[in-house]
């Protein structure tokens, strides 16, 4: 950095500036393309993640992300299996084939399915002849299930549908096809079978439709949604990487609170020896020299910010950060685009992400943003003096989080241990927002205005343009003009 920028940048958070209108050159905002880097070989249509915190990322916050061209991070604060269900769950979940559905064999009983149902968030099970024969014998739908639970011992066979009275087709045939056939049947499921009856796949009315509505969604090669998922630094990450690629996840996130440390640099170390090129992002850090130990110990793309999130206390207790932008812009300094730029924390309006883009970040990762929302894990708590609705949202090292993720009746040492260390996160009580979706429909349609006001016609061009200059783009605000900008 020079002294100039030293002096631009120095102490500045999105809040210090605003950027200078460019002439527009397009007619319409609807079409233009947000799509950003992930890391070298992931790139999003939406450059928004949602954070691997228990009160904002689990499984259906990660299938409404990559449906609406963004990614979610699975946190790690469960049991190994649990993490990787998830994935798994989203990985079936919309894809115009799912190539390995889900079976129960002849002999379980109505019980059995209901909870396999539950536990893997489907609403058909396929029924084979025996355990792992994948010989179809049937399907199981949700309307084929009793709703009197006498009938819980019985076995699957009493009612399903059989074999003999199923629609199938052959494993080759195209979506086109799968959806007429769905159609014409006034079916909602289609196995797909060989002349033996082998199980190849089972195509999904919901997932057809998905597919069309949404062609921005977040994909791998196969059709199926993008997920990642935290693994930490220590203990049993990795078992738990391990368990998570093994259930597809496609990216995976070491962070801790400090991540220009030795444990991050063992951690990536041990990683890359097992799991080889598996995309890798790691966090946290705030500096250029943060930013540099990141690439050089071999990260995909780096996750920046220390402190600035909303369920944070590090500043406050420590003393340790840097304003949020300003670490952006001295980690873009440091590694210009040789690997993405993560930013992830600090945002409160829809701006903070444009402007956390132009000057360094390809993605922005949000935690309160995204929270309080149905897809958040967490109930609506209602305000019995206001009535009013909200959920809870917090740090992962709130003492709330820690306890919660380490209790075990039967290992009151661990959890003694991890509470030993003082909490550097809160929990809050956020209002409800419904449903994330809508929330980033807001986020797109405002981060393409911005584009649109930067004088161009997609976020990359808009980035390119600003990133390389920024003094001579971005005003930064005196206290009268920081009134007049945001004070309402
Ligand atoms: P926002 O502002 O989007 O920030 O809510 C989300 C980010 O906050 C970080 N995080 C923490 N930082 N103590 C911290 O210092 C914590 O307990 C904590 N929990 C989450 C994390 O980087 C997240 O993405």
């Amino acid at each position: 950095m020079t002294s100039t920028d030293t002096t631009f940048w120095s102490g500045k958070t999105f809040d210090d500036f605003l950027f200078r209108p460019q002439k527009g050159i397009t007619e319409t905002r609807r079409d233009l393309s947000l799509r950003s880097v992930l890391t070298g070989s992931l790139s999003l249509e939406l450059p928004i993640v949602s954070s691997n915190m228990d009160s904002v990322t689990g499984a259906e916050m990660t299938q409404a992300m990559a449906t609406e061209g963004g990614i979610g991070v699975i946190h790690r604060a469960m049991s190994i299996e649990r993490q990787a269900r998830k994935v798994a769950q989203i990985k079936r979940s919309q894809s115009a084939v799912i190539k390995q559905p889900l079976c129960l064999p002849l002999g379980a009983t109505i019980r059995q399915a209901r909870k396999f149902a539950a536990q893997h968030a489907i609403t058909g099970i396929l029924i084979e002849t025996e355990p792992g024969s994948n010989i179809l014998a049937g399907l199981l739908s949700r309307r084929d299930m009793p709703w009197n639970r006498t009938h819980d011992e019985q076995p699957v066979e009493r009612f399903m549908t059989p074999f003999e009275r199923l629609v199938v087709d052959a494993p080759g045939i195209s979506t086109e096809q799968a959806s007429e056939v769905l159609f014409e049947h006034r079916i909602e499921r289609l196995p797909l079978v060989d002349a033996e009856r082998r199980i190849h796949g089972l195509i999904t009315r919901r997932d057809i439709f998905s597919l069309r509505e949404r062609p921005y969604s977040s994909k791998d090669d196969k059709g199926r949604l993008l997920v990642g998922a935290a693994i930490g630094a220590r203990g049993d990450y990795l078992e738990r990487s391990a368990a998570l690629l093994e259930a597809g996840a496609d990216c995976l996130f070491i962070d801790i609170a400090h991540g220009h440390s030795t444990v991050m640099e063992i951690a990536v170390n041990e990683f890359r020896g097992r799991f080889g090129n598996v995309p890798l992002v790691c966090g946290n850090v705030a500096t250029a020299a943060g930013a540099r130990f990141m690439r050089a110990i071999g990260a995909d793309a780096v996750k920046v910010g220390v402190g600035p999130g909303r369920g944070c206390r590090t500043r406050l207790e420590t003393a340790a950060g840097v304003p949020q932008l300003q670490a952006i812009r001295e980690a873009w300094q440091a590694l210009e685009d040789s690997i993405p730029i993560m930013a992830d924390g600090g945002i409160n309006t829809d701006k903070d992400i444009f402007l956390a883009l132009v000057c360094g970040a390809t993605t922005v990762m949000l935690g309160s943003a995204l929270s309080g929302t149905d897809e958040a894990p967490g109930r609506v708590i209602e305000d019995p003096v206001t009535h009013t609705k909200k959920k809870i949202y917090r740090g992962m090292t709130s003492p709330e989080a820690v306890l919660e993720s380490h209790y075990d009746p039967d290992n009151a040492e661990a959890l003694d241990a991890a509470l030993d260390t003082p909490p550097e996160g809160q929990e809050l009580q956020v209002p409800y927002k419904g449903s994330v979706k809508d929330i980033l429909h807001r986020i797109r349609g405002h981060l393409r205005s911005s584009v649109s006001y930067a004088g161009e016609a997609t976020l990359q061009a808009a980035r390119d343009k600003i990133l390389k200059h920024p003094q001579h783009y971005l005003i930064p605000l005196s206290p009268a003009a920081y009134r007049e900008s945001y004070e309402r």
